[in-house]
């Protein structure tokens, strides 16, 4: 296992009066990154370095919110599309968290499907639409909605293929980043753990992607 940890400028080390431009340059600076191989599992928290992470971070799960929650979350407020999932609610991701109250959130769960195949051939095609051309606005607009419904140093772990996370553009400082290789041809998981630094009414509008 390789790790290599650094210090992150925190949110107080900030000028008070900094631009917004060159405060998300700030805070782009280091974070934890740790790479752990394990063997894949559609039921993301059950590969081991990850469950070890949500465990370090959600706990008990209060405050927590987990809007594609499937079978393994322990958020406080589970939703999953599939009425199958013993989830709180069966809505779709982005009406659920439009549902939500601003800045009422302790931490965001993100663990989606991450492709239209993997949708199809692992959660009984559901997201598998939202992998549509005329539909790649649903991601980004779902971030927005975590951005809006996380209370002010609320952190957000996504999972998937990519270390995009929620993103500096959304004014969230990267903590941790988790790397799992399963080997062969598959993909890597990457978890990312960001910190939610500004907040709602300080932040650009119309951040996309
Ligand atoms: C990667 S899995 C989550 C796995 C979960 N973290 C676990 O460890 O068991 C993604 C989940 O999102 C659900 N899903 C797909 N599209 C959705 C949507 N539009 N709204 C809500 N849930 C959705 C699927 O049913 C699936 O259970």
């Amino acid at each position: 296992m390789e790790t290599d940890t650094i210090k992150n400028i925190t949110e107080t080390e900030l000028p008070q009066d900094a631009n917004l431009v060159s405060m998300s340059r700030l805070v782009s600076q280091h974070a934890r990154f740790t790479r752990q191989w394990a063997m894949p599992n559609k039921h993301t928290f059950l590969i081991e370095p990850i469950r070890d992470l949500i465990h370090r971070y959600v706990g008990n799960g209060l405050g927590w919110i987990d809007a594609f929650a499937g079978e393994n979350s322990p958020a406080e407020t589970t939703n999953d599309l599939n009425p199958n999932k013993p989830t709180h609610y069966h809505l779709d991701a982005l009406e659920f968290l439009r549902s939500l109250p601003d800045e009422s959130a302790n931490g965001v769960i993100y663990d989606p499907p991450y492709s239209m195949t993997q949708a199809k051939e692992c959660y009984d095609k559901y997201g598998s639409d939202k992998f549509e051309p005329t539909s790649m606005r649903y991601w980004g607009d779902c971030k927005n909605e975590i951005r809006r419904i996380l209370r002010l140093h609320g952190k957000v772990i996504c999972c998937g293929w990519n270390s995009n996370g929620v993103g500096k553009g959304r004014m969230f400082r990267l903590d941790e980043l988790l790397i799992v290789p399963h080997g062969g041809s598959k993909n890597d998981t990457m978890v990312t753990v960001e910190t939610k630094i500004a907040h709602q009414q300080t932040l650009f509008s119309g951040v996309t992607g």
